[in-house]
């Protein structure tokens, strides 16, 4: 088996590779380490399977086509633009990496028959009920990110109905783990974690009572490998959510354990927030046999751990 993983050298990217290598699959990565890094890389060197990172642009189709000169079974991909903030400040590149560069993988996709894992996000979707998010749920493009992202899905299935190319699209939810950048790059808990190992207080933007359903990263890359090997997920929208969320100010809490160090501030972009983020795993479950396995103290506790004795 041959796969191409796009963004291969980013957080949830990374972990992805490590499930693959591990089922002992050959792996290619293409990143142009915008967000992403050649160390995350490093400790699959060794590892016969590996077949290398590819430094270059998913907007520039000249590279895309490049790379497929190699016959993949499946492409995973997981490059985007994703930083919600910098999609506001900066539409264009978001337009550029996340439609353009998903249309030039697709286009190269189906010249060579190659099954396309498209990793969305549970960020395009409206604010949940108390049912939580299915994937019939309705959705809203918020920010130019999840609006961006939703037009590659859409694409995507447009491959997938069109031309008969098999494409699944994955929605997970806000995944957190190690490898995840502790800047605004990064996600809230590995920022949270990061501030209070260094002693400063968690900063809240808002009020603090927007919710997440907050994935495990390993958990996460399981998922995705799954669907790339599923008989059953051609044509299919499939969500990864743990079914439990948690308002960033309970997050907070429990990562530093001290309501004195949590500290309100503006928030950047309310009118992007999506107040209650609630998914479900039935279908993945029912379709993949997968679900969620780390429960999120656990999952915290690993983060903390990472940060602490491998992060720099
Ligand atoms: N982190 C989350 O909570 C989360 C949740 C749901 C979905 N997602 C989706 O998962 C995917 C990966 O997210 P992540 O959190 O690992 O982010 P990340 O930034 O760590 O990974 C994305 C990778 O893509 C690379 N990249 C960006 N633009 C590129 C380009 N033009 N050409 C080639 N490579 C490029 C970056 O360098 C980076 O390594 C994204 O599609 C994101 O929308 C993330």
């Amino acid at each position: 088996m041959n796969v191409l993983v796009t963004g291969g050298a980013g957080f949830i990217g990374r972990w992805v590779v490590k499930k693959l290598l591990s089922e002992n699959v050959n792996v290619w990565v293409l990143d142009n380490l915008s967000n992403g890094s050649e160390q995350n890389l490093v400790e699959f060197d060794q590892i016969n399977n590996y077949q290398g990172l590819t430094i270059g642009d998913i907007s520039d189709i000249s590279c895309v086509e490049r790379v497929f000169k190699t016959q993949f079974d499946v492409c995973i991909h997981t490059a985007a633009q994703i930083n919600v903030q910098e999609s506001l400040d900066n539409p264009h590149k978001s337009f550029r990496v996340n439609m353009v560069g998903t249309y030039n993988v697709l286009s190269c996709a189906l010249k060579s028959k190659t099954k396309v894992i498209l990793i969305g996000t549970c960020m395009v979707y409206d604010m949940a009920t108390s049912d939580g998010i299915s994937e019939l749920s309705s959705v809203k493009p918020a920010s130019p990110y999840s609006g961006s992202k939703l037009a590659a899905e859409e694409l995507a299935l447009s491959y997938y109905y069109g031309f008969g190319l098999p494409v699944t699209v994955l929605r997970p939810f806000n995944t957190y783990g190690p490898f995840q950048k502790t800047n605004m790059e990064g996600g809230v808990v590995s920022i949270f974690v990061q501030n209070h190992i260094a002693g400063e207080n968690l900063k809240v933007f808002g009020d603090g009572t927007q919710t997440r359903d907050l994935l495990y990263v390993e958990d996460c890359a399981e998922f995705i490998v799954r669907a790339a090997f599923s008989e059953n997920s051609a044509g299919e929208v499939i969500n990864a959510g743990t079914g439990r969320d948690i308002s960033i100010n309970d997050l907070a809490l429990l990562i530093c354990r001290d309501l004195n160090r949590i500290e309100h501030v503006k928030h950047h972009h309310p009118q992007s927030e999506i107040q209650k983020l609630l998914g479900s795993f039935s279908k993945a479950q029912k379709l993949l046999g997968w679900k969620p396995k780390t429960p999120l103290e656990e999952g915290i506790a690993k983060t903390e751990q990472w940060i602490k004795t491998d992060y720099s």
